[in-house]
């Protein structure tokens, strides 16, 4: 009797619109089963293996270094041999010209540079993450810790990877961007569904799919973690998959993404314009954001899940939409709108033009619906400004 080939199993999120879908479970034993030559970049955060009990600062406490049992060393051969694994096994997924981006710090990144030599990867630059404002080093005996390394290569020596060089240039200034990038952690809206203690912040993650990818593109992140690539993937229209052990972890980032979903569709199917958060990335690679980008209209809307932050970080919509906004400007309308997102349908059931949340409430009963139909409810203000 022939064996019949092993299959992924179902997926715990699966975006068949959007081709976004993330699995439970071991990369090693979820890599094999991903067809061979099929993805075009890959981002992994792998296990640092730095989790020994040691302590660090964080908000000015001292606490323990340790972020879970996958982060524990098994020691410095069985590590190494680890990353080959997997490196090996992403390799092998890659197409022709496709690349990889691996992130760490010395506990690992020292192992996943040789690992990817000896595998015959194509190193093409080795970024350092600068974090403004680290964590002071408790001990006082080392330098205090604040980069990170991102290693970038291509599957192999004939490898032709895509670098969009002119969007980088443009992104910087006008001037070619260094290989040193100072962005922020993660701030309060991207942890806003809860925590994971190495995520990475969702403007790294635009910058390093903007530069090298294209829309559409198949994006892999074999760690996923909280979901920041499948994340930024979305956001900027390309497809992904995501691989992650931990339940803890997986449910972060189905609310991560439900919530971007929900944005999307309200932005789509209920307003005539974009809004700001599914076209515009975060990253802003540090300048002064004081004039519109060309080609976007002269308005601008917010979105608030109830009790939630924007999703740029700014505390109120008006403040971002002011920000982007010329002095001769003229603020023609403002209108406050409350969106009822539908427990089973997870799409628009109800909106109205409201003066404030029990309003809206009061609004959404008369039209014939109980409270518990809506799953959570956005609140939207828009400005419109004459040109
Ligand atoms: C460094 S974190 C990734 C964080 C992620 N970049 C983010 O922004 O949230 C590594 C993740 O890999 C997961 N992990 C560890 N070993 C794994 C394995 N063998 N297969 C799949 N996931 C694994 C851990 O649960 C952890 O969430």
């Amino acid at each position: 009797m022939t064996k019949s080939p092993i299959k992924l199993p179902t997926p715990v999120f699966n975006d068949e619109k959007r081709h976004i879908r993330l699995y439970q479970g071991d990369s090693l034993d979820l890599l094999p089963l991903l067809p061979e030559s099929s993805v075009d970049l890959i981002f992994a955060d792998p296990p640092y293996f730095l989790s020994n009990n040691g302590i660090t600062c964080h908000a000015g406490k001292m606490v323990s270094v340790n972020k879970g049992d996958w982060d524990i060393s098994r020691g410095p051969e069985a590590n190494h041999e680890f990353n080959r694994s997997w490196l090996a096994a992403c390799q092998r997924v890659l197409k022709s010209n496709g690349s990889i981006w691996v992130s760490g710090t010395a506990h690992v990144i020292h192992s996943v540079g040789f690992a990817m030599q000896q595998l015959g990867f194509k190193l093409l630059n080795d970024i350092s993450w600068v974090k403004p404002n680290p964590p002071p080093n408790l001990s006082c005996r080392y330098f205090t810790h604040a980069t990170e390394t991102i290693i970038w290569a291509a599957r192999d020596k004939k490898s032709r990877h895509t670098f969009n060089y002119k969007l980088m240039k443009e992104f910087n200034r006008g001037k070619q961007m260094k290989s040193v990038w100072e962005i922020k952690p993660p701030e309060a809206w991207e942890k806003r569904f809860g925590k994971h203690p190495t995520q990475k912040p969702v403007a790294l993650l635009e910058r390093i799919l903007l530069a090298s990818s294209h829309e559409g593109a198949l994006v892999l992140d074999p760690f996923s973690g909280s979901g920041t690539t499948l994340l930024a993937a979305l956001r900027l229209r390309r497809t992904a998959v995501g691989l992650e052990l931990s339940h803890e972890f997986l449910a972060v980032t189905l609310q991560r993404l439900t919530d971007t979903l929900v944005r999307i569709q309200i932005s789509f199917s209920t307003l005539h314009f974009s809004l700001d958060l599914f076209s515009d990335p975060v990253d802003r690679s540090d300048r002064t954001w004081n004039g519109r980008p060309s080609g976007r209209p002269a308005c601008s809307s917010g979105l608030q899940a109830r009790g939630l932050s924007q999703p740029n970080g700014d505390a109120s919509p008006n403040a971002n939409a002011h920000s982007y906004m010329s002095p001769d400007l003229k603020l023609v309308q403002t209108e406050l709108r409350f969106y009822f997102i539908g427990r089973q349908s997870l799409s628009v059931i109800f909106s109205a033009p409201a003066s404030s949340l029990e309003d809206a409430l009061h609004q959404f009963r008369l039209s014939g619906h109980s409270q518990s139909d809506a799953l959570f409810i956005i609140k939207s203000e828009t400005s419109i400004f004459l040109a």
